[in-house]
């Protein structure tokens, strides 16, 4: 049972199992004295960027965040699907430890680090595909999607990269070529990198088309070729199409089946290349190591970053070995793959294959959506709720006919869960992303649901 900001604090729980559960605890409401002061001062000092609950962390165990006013909150957005395998895991740690007491720095892309050749060789075996494959390492996810569309364009020459609307690559300037999930990231920086086109995403809740799935006979998919094709994107022009297996920043939209093996055999006909970004739906967070693979498709090119660093900075790109650079220098950088980050990764993996973490991100995932799905029987508010493993989301809107996006009323959810002791994310116009660590329990996720039932209700009192 959570504890609301006004009750005095209490000894933890204990779950059913006995295990020590040690829930939600509000010490002070949140923001607390010392967070307010931070907020403050970060506001003075820092540049605007995306932050959107005034939350300071002090520290992290598993999937509890203690904050700077010593209160104990229940972490559902893991640093951005970032920590995989909850805060401060102790192999982590450890690895991280050693490697820089060790050595941090010495140029992986100027000389040679054994670590990072053992953890390439890992992540050729683990990403789908079983021809022979090579790995760039970078150090953030739009770092990995510049490399990856240099790569494209560097063997195949050709101007194009078809991606989706609704999409997010990243901020820097060719990822954000390809970036159409908000407006706002795109407002005043036109012109962008030429050659990024987009056709609109398979969003089977507000089709495009005003199609439904199965009869729509995936007309998303054949539509790059039916019109797209025949009309402003020449195919021979394409390098690559970008898409990712989830798409994350844009509302945890899922495709539906069939429609990566369809584009796949599109693009297949003219040698495009397939880039599948998984930065943020890989690493075990949908059940399986890259999301992709539900999707029964092989790509070219696969991006990640995010969960790939267990919390340190950390991208990669791996890719055919056949499209490596023949010329040393036309792409490199300095810190991809740095030593530190390279011993974190290692350990992180060990991490998600000892502790079975896919096959909890599948279990929980689907308890998770079936606990969601129990709260949009409750609550009207709720239009929609989807996901995949422990990626899920539910859509707010202010009508369940007109599925008129309920972008305040989202807002208000969120303001409350914060204020309970959860933590949570917006993603698409009005939806809120629920990815908590891989590592989480079912007693978590009931707290979490507690937490978001009184949420809604608040933001519906206050409405
Ligand atoms: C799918 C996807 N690609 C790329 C990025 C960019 O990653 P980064 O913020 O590390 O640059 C993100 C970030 O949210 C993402 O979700």
């Amino acid at each position: 049972m959570s504890q609301t900001a006004s009750l005095p604090a209490s000894s933890p729980p204990e779950t059913s199992s006995g295990t020590p559960r040690r829930g939600i605890l509000l010490r002070t409401p949140i923001p607390g004295p010392v967070a307010q002061k931070v907020v403050a001062d970060d506001r003075r000092f820092l540049m605007t960027t995306t932050k959107s609950s005034p939350i300071v962390a002090q520290s992290g165990s598993g999937v509890w965040i203690t904050d700077v006013d010593g209160n104990r909150l229940l972490d559902f957005a893991s640093g951005v699907a970032v920590n995989a395998v909850g805060y401060a895991h102790p192999e982590v740690v450890r690895a991280v430890r050693e490697q820089v007491g060790r050595l941090s720095h010495f140029a992986g892309t100027d000389f040679y680090y054994e670590s990072q050749v053992r953890l390439a060789e890992r992540l050729t075996r683990l990403t789908p595909g079983s021809f022979e494959k090579k790995v760039f390492f970078t150090n953030s996810g739009t770092e990995s999607a510049e490399a990856a569309l240099k790569l494209v364009h560097w063997n195949r020459q050709r101007s194009i990269v078809v991606g989706l609307l609704g999409a997010f690559h990243g901020r820097t300037m060719g990822s954000l070529t390809m970036t159409t999930s908000k407006p706002v990231q795109r407002a005043r920086y036109a012109p962008f990198v030429g050659g990024g086109m987009h056709i609109p995403a398979p969003y089977c809740y507000r089709c495009p088309y005003k199609l439904e799935y199965p009869s729509c006979d995936l007309y998303c998919a054949k539509i790059l070729k039916e019109l797209y094709f025949q009309t402003s994107i020449p195919p021979d022009d394409v390098a690559a199409f970008l898409a990712e297996p989830v798409m994350g920043e844009g509302g945890y939209i899922v495709p539906p089946p069939g429609w990566h093996r369809t584009v796949k055999s599109i693009v297949d006909e003219h040698g495009i290349l397939f880039i599948d970004d998984e930065v943020q739906a890989g690493m075990g967070r949908t059940g399986k190591w890259f999301a992709v693979e539900h999707h029964g498709i092989v790509p070219d090119v696969v991006t990640m970053a995010k969960a790939l660093g267990g919390g340190l900075p950390m991208g990669a790109v791996i890719f055919r070995k056949e499209l490596d650079y023949t010329t040393p220098g036309s792409h490199s950088n300095t810190f991809g793959g740095n030593l530190i980050a390279a011993a974190a990764s290692s350990a992180t993996l060990d991490v998600i294959e000892k502790e079975h973490l896919l096959d909890n991100a599948r279990v929980q995932g689907e308890y998770l959506l079936s606990r969601l799905r129990e709260l949009s029987e409750r609550h009207p508010e709720i239009g929609d709720v989807r996901g995949l493993g422990l990626m899920t989301a539910t859509e707010f809107v202010t009508d369940r006919r007109t599925k008129e996006p309920a972008v305040a009323f989202r807002d208000r959810v969120l303001e409350e869960a914060y204020r309970r002791g959860l933590i949570l994310l917006p993603c698409g116009r009005s939806a809120i992303r629920y990815v908590p660590p891989l590592i989480v329990r079912r007693e978590e996720i009931d707290e979490a649901i507690e937490v978001v039932d009184a949420s809604i209700r608040a933001a519906r009192a206050r409405a």
